[in-house]
């Protein structure tokens, strides 16, 4: 299926799947995956490998601001399953996925001069087109004229449990507990904060994937596709 050069632009929760979602969508239709997410992950990994913030996430804001400014270089470079984060030469993919970094990125991205920082990274990566991002305000703020918005959403329970299982993938030990709580935290700070909140943009489809496969959002997103550009194939 052809499917036109647009911005697709995918929000919702913590843990419901957006890039998992976002990289299939990029692969099955050829588009430039971009992870929103793994920018502010990275930002946080750099204030606290650099001394900027503290165990109670109090964060020094003049220092990362004139960090930031000077001009701190996060990149993706772009491989088989999908886009790895650097900071400079080194790929920080892995380190910025701990719950080290989780249980910091909400206070840092609610910083605004940090979420002006990654937008413009965000809209320089883009420059070109096709491209499908995932994050919490793809669709209200960075890209608002995105063709098409999707916004994920599932049960908590199912969403805690995700997020168990990958840590445990990736050879860490959480704690069920921890895992539960550092989601409903991130929930409530990336909705409340007062600049770019998490919301759903007015004109985006919802998908529940409590209870999908991801052959079914495949499915879902063919069907939401054909019908909005009436490809009947
Ligand atoms: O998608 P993620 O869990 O990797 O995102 C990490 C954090 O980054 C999330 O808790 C809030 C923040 N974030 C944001 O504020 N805006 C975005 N567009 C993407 C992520």
């Amino acid at each position: 299926m052809i499917i036109p050069d647009i911005t697709i632009a995918v929000d919702g929760y913590s843990a419901t799947g957006k890039s998992t979602f976002a990289k299939l969508v990029a692969k099955e239709f050829a588009f430039l995956y971009l992870d929103s997410g793994a920018m502010y992950r990275a930002v946080t990994l750099f204030a606290q490998e650099n001394g900027m913030i503290d165990a109670d996430a109090n964060i020094d804001l003049d220092a990362l601001k004139a960090a930031l400014d000077k001009g701190l270089d996060i990149h993706f470079e772009h491989t088989e399953d999908g886009c790895k984060t650097f900071i400079g030469e080194r790929c920080v993919e892995k380190d910025i996925r701990t719950m080290g970094v989780s249980s910091q990125v909400s206070p840092v991205s609610a910083v605004a001069f940090v979420r002006n920082f990654v937008d413009d990274k965000l809209h320089q990566f883009s420059a070109a087109g096709r491209v499908i991002m995932d994050g919490r305000d793809i669709g209200t703020t960075v890209f608002p004229n995105a063709e098409v918005k999707i916004f994920m959403t599932a049960r908590p329970e199912v969403r805690a449990q995700r997020r168990f299982d990958e840590l445990v993938m990736k050879g860490e030990n959480p704690d069920m507990e921890e895992v539960m709580k550092n989601l409903q935290e991130r929930d409530y700070i990336d909705s409340h904060r007062e600049v770019s909140p998490l919301s759903r943009a007015a004109d985006a489809y919802v998908m529940d994937n409590s209870d999908m496969t991801l052959h079914e959002e495949t499915v879902w997103m063919l069907g939401l596709l054909q019908g909005k550009f009436g490809i009947l194939e």
